[in-house]
């Protein structure tokens, strides 16, 4: 798949192997020190952070999710996860999550690649319909809704970044 980027070329993967996984380690670090809210609170380490991951793909493993990783010039810029329903009334559709592009190279039309990435990938795997979840008061509606997704739903406070800051989780979809 290629993009407004012409190298940016975006992969589903069944499988991670250690040089991968350190650079979905590196690059969850560093979105989540930059403010992006995937899943952490500023500041964290990788050790921090590597618990989650290696969660993440001992599920990879277990057919449960594909990670999307979106590649420039070969260099990890950005992933995703595809995470499939275990119940069978569900099964026409996933959750997206983890949704991020590195600091370095967000606004360059890279999150939309990984975006269409995800979608050919869910499209592959005979999906209808795509779920996912943002922070309420981060803006990202935005770049979603120029995807298509719409939203069908908000939870107040579901999310505690600290202690008196709750936010809202604002649930979107698109048919795909
Ligand atoms: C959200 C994120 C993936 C977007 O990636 P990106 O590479 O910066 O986005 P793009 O450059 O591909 O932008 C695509 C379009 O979305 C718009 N957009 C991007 N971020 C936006 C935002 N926060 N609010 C509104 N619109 C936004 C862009 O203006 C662009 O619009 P255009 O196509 O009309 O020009 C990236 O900013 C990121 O990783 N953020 C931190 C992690 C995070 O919070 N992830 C969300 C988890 S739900």
């Amino acid at each position: 798949m290629t993009s407004a980027v012409p190298s940016a070329v975006a992969t589903a993967l069944e499988d991670v192997d250690p040089e991968l996984r350190a650079a979905l380690l590196a690059c969850w670090t560093d979105v989540s020190n930059a403010g992006g809210a995937v899943g952490f609170v500023p500041p964290v380490t990788a050790d921090d952070v590597a618990p989650a991951l290696d969660a993440l793909l001992t599920r990879v493993a277990q057919g449960r999710e594909r990670v999307v990783v979106l590649r420039v010039d070969g260099e990890l810029a950005g992933w995703a996860v595809l995470s499939l329903s275990v119940s069978p009334l569900r099964r026409h559709w996933a959750t997206v999550l983890r949704v991020q592009v590195h600091p370095a190279r967000q606004g360059q039309g890279l999150g939309r690649a990984l975006m269409t990435g995800v979608h050919d990938a869910a499209r592959d795997l005979g999906l209808e319909m795509l779920h996912l979840t943002v922070r309420g008061g981060y803006g990202l509606e935005g770049f979603y809704a120029g995807l298509g997704y719409r939203e069908f739903g908000r939870m107040p406070g579901a999310i505690r970044v600290a202690p008196g800051d709750d936010r809202e989780e604002v649930h979107l979809f698109v048919r795909l």
